[in-house]
C-alpha cells in the first residue's frame, strides 16, 4: 500500500475521501497551510481497518506516492505551482470544482484551459493529472454509515494512470470508479457538479451520481 496525500486535506472534501481511503488501507497525509490545525483534523477522522490518516504541511503531503488536489479551486494553482518540485513525475488527482453560489444554486465557472484539471496540468508539466471524486458528497463520503453508493467519474488522458486511480477507488468502501476518457472531459464534468449540488439544495437532498446500465 502506498501512501496518498490531500492538499487542503482539512476542508470537507479531503476528509471525506481520506476516510475511504485509510478505509481501504492507505497511510493518508492530510495536507494544510498549518500543519498543527491538520493534525487536530485527523485526529478526529476514524477510519476503518488498516489504513491510517495523520496530518502535516501540504508540503509533506506533497511528498506521498500519490497526491489529491482537495484545495478551494482559486487557490488551487498557486498551492500546486509551489509543490511543483515534490508533485513532479507523480499522478496527480485533481477533485477541484470552479463554482460560484447564485442564490440557490451552484454555477459553473469556465477557467481559461476549460477545466480546473487542465489548469492544473499546465501548472505541472511534470506531473500525470487525472480527475475523480468531483461529484461525491463530502459529508456522506466522511460518514461511514451514510450508506453511500456512489460512482467515481475518472479521466485523464494518460491511460495506465486513469487505471491506476480507478483501481484505488474501487478499493475504497462505497465507491466504484468509472473511467470516462481523456482529460478533455473535465470541464464537462466539474460543470456537472453544479448541477448535482443545486439539484441537493433544491430537492434538500443527498444525492449522488450512480450510473445505470454499466455490466463491468
Ligand atoms: N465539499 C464537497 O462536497 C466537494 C466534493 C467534491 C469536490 N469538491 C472540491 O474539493 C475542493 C475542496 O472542497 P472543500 O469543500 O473541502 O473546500 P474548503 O473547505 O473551502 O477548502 C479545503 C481546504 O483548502 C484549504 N484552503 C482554503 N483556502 C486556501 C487558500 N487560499 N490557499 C490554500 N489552501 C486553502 C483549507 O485548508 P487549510 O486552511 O488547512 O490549509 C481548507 O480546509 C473544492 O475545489 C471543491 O470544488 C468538494
Amino acid at each position: 500500500m502506498g501512501t496518498v496525500g490531500i492538499l487542503g486535506g482539512t476542508g470537507p472534501a479531503g476528509r471525506g475521501v481520506a476516510v475511504r481511503l485509510a478505509s481501504a488501507g492507505y497511510s493518508v497525509v492530510l495536507g494544510s497551510r498549518d500543519g498543527d490545525r491538520a493534525a487536530t483534523v485527523a485526529a478526529g477522522i476514524a477510519p476503518r481497518g488498516q489504513g491510517t490518516v495523520r496530518g502535516a504541511t501540504n508540503e509533506e503531503a506533497a511528498n506521498c506516492d500519490l497526491v489529491v488536489v482537495a484545495t478551494p479551486w482559486d487557490s488551487a494553482v498557486a498551492t500546486v505551482s509551489a509543490l511543483r518540485t515534490q508533485l513532479a513525475g507523480k499522478t496527480v488527482i485533481s477533485m477541484v470544482n470552479a463554482l460560484a453560489r447564485e442564490g440557490r444554486e451552484l454555477v459553473p465557472l469556465y477557467p481559461p484551459r476549460g477545466s480546473m484539471a487542465a489548469q492544473i496540468a499546465f501548472a505541472l508539466p511534470a506531473s500525470t493529472i487525472v480527475g475523480a471524486f468531483h461529484h461525491l458528497p463530502a459529508a456522506q463520503m466522511e460518514d461511514l454509515d451514510s450508506g453511500l453508493n456512489a460512482d467515481v467519474v475518472i479521466f485523464a488522458d494518460d491511460d495506465a494512470a486513469r487505471e491506476s486511480v480507478a483501481g484505488i477507488v474501487n478499493e475504497m468502501p462505497g465507491l466504484r470508479g468509472v473511467v470516462a476518457g481523456s482529460l478533455s472531459l473535465a470541464g464537462a464534468i466539474e460543470a456537472f457538479t453544479a448541477v448535482c449540488i443545486s439539484i441537493n439544495i433544491r430537492h434538500k437532498a443527498h444525492s449522488y451520481v450512480k450510473l445505470a446500465g454499466l455490466t463491468h
